[in-house]
């Protein structure tokens, strides 16, 4: 879906940058250039790459117990 309509920027695009390496919504901001504008979709990106890290961190958890 679209979160910054803006910069026509997708939450999977958001994702995306995170899995990349981006830690916060100031990274993916830099990186993408969402809420660099009105700055409407800023709670929501951020909430989005919170999200996304919190699942990259849970998928890490599992991978650790799977190798121990
Ligand atoms: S909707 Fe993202 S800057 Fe306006």
């Amino acid at each position: 879906m679209y979160v910054c309509l803006c910069k026509g920027i997708t939450d999977t695009q958001i994702r995306a940058a995170v899995a990349d390496g981006a830690s916060s919504l100031r990274e993916v901001h830099s990186t993408l250039g969402v809420a660099s504008q009105c700055g409407k979709c800023g709670i929501t990106a951020r909430d989005i790459v919170r999200e996304s890290l919190n699942d990259m961190a849970e998928n890490d958890e599992q991978l650790f117990y799977a190798l121990t």
